[in-house]
């Protein structure tokens, strides 16, 4: 079905074609990839013309072989799930550790890594739809997932459904990198960052939640006001050294369930304002500290440590094991509902 939607990007080591679609009303454009659902460019207004925004790849071989997620759909549970164990209705599933100890952004093969369909494709709007059987990297339940990029005015909307056959943990994000000086413009340090985040979940050096919601107050991770992403990144707090910088979940304020403002981010070198809003209980704040120096990217761009941000809006990491977190868990015949929305506009000197 993909194959009659947008143009071939290659093949994937397994003998899959995957297409890349282009998005574009006037005022942004995207390209987006049938493998993982992944946002390939995203191109904005900028002070002085269109800026790529997020990081990214030429060939289908970097998406397939390079860690870091970059740009794509996460699933069937993003972030960490602690030793790849968790009981759900009285039995224990058991999924892949890929991230040390622990399961990582949906296993060995997630979601991120499977090629979608397309549903539909207009200009502004593209379905992407995945079909993740019962059993899949350990998971219980047929999950049928359908995820909606939406081209609005001067935003681009996400929206995630999903309904499962048994109950399972589902918790889908986008992970792109984002750098609002441009994609190959060098580190993110000093683009400013808000979060409309009151409290976090701190997490042991493995980056599993303690379990605790602590305050901002008074730490590093009181992003409350605007202010760039290096100002005390390098501070020795614990948190921050065991994540080799920010890589945490914050508790975004207001309800669950409901639309609300999680961040503000902004270049003054572009002008661009980007606004991220969610009806997700969390957002991860990640400064891409595990991107490594020399990546090649785009258009001969070279990557590196801290050239992007990610805010992955969310469940909080390990929710399935955390009683006190809020459920991730989808009941059969129930269905899952998530809308993230980024929307982009240019501030003047
Ligand atoms: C995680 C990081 C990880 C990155 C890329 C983020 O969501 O929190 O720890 O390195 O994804 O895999």
């Amino acid at each position: 079905m993909s194959k009659a939607f947008g143009t071939p990007f290659g093949m994937t080591k397994n003998g899959e074609e995957v297409r890349e679609l282009v998005l574009d009303n006037g005022v942004l454009s995207c390209r987006i990839l049938t493998f993982g659902g992944t946002v390939r460019a995203l191109t904005v207004p900028g002070r002085e013309g269109p800026v790529d925004v997020v990081l990214g790849y030429d060939s289908l071989a970097q998406y397939e072989t390079e860690g870091g997620y970059l740009g794509a759909l996460v699933g069937r549970f993003a972030n960490r799930i602690a030793q790849g164990r968790f009981v759900l209705d009285g039995r224990e599933h058991v999924l892949a550790c890929n991230d040390g100890p622990n399961h990582l952004h949906g296993g060995a093969v997630g979601w991120s890594h499977r090629v979608w369909t397309v549903e539909a494709l207009t200009a502004e709007r593209a379905v992407l739809s995945l079909d993740s059987p019962d059993g899949e990297e350990g998971y219980p339940g047929r999950v049928q997932a359908k995820v909606t990029y939406a081209l609005e005015g001067e935003a681009l909307t996400i929206h995630y459904e999903a309904v499962s056959d048994r109950d399972t943990p589902v918790n889908l994000t986008n992970h792109s990198y984002f750098n609002l000086a441009g994609h190959d413009s060098g580190t993110v340090l000093d683009q400013e960052l808000q979060l409309f985040c009151t409290s976090y979940t701190p997490t042991d050096e493995t980056s599993i939640p303690l379990g605790r919601i602590d305050p901002v107050e008074g730490t590093p991770m009181d992003l409350r006001a605007p202010v760039p992403i290096g100002a005390r990144i390098g501070e020795d707090f614990q948190q921050l050294v065991w994540g080799r910088g920010y890589d945490h979940n914050f508790v975004v304020d207001g309800q669950p369930g409901v639309m609300r403002p999680a961040a503000v981010a902004r270049s003054r070198a572009t002008g661009i304002v980007m606004e991220v809003e969610t009806d997700s209980p969390g957002v991860q704040f990640y400064s891409a500290n595990f991107l490594e120096d020399g990546r090649k990217g785009k258009g001969g761009a070279v990557y590196g440590f801290r050239h992007a941000f990610c805010l992955e809006t969310q469940h909080f990491p390990d929710s399935p094991n955390q009683p006190a977190f809020p459920s991730c868990i989808l009941r059969a015949g129930e269905e899952y509902d998530q809308t993230t929305r980024f929307r982009f506009s240019v501030q003047g000197e």
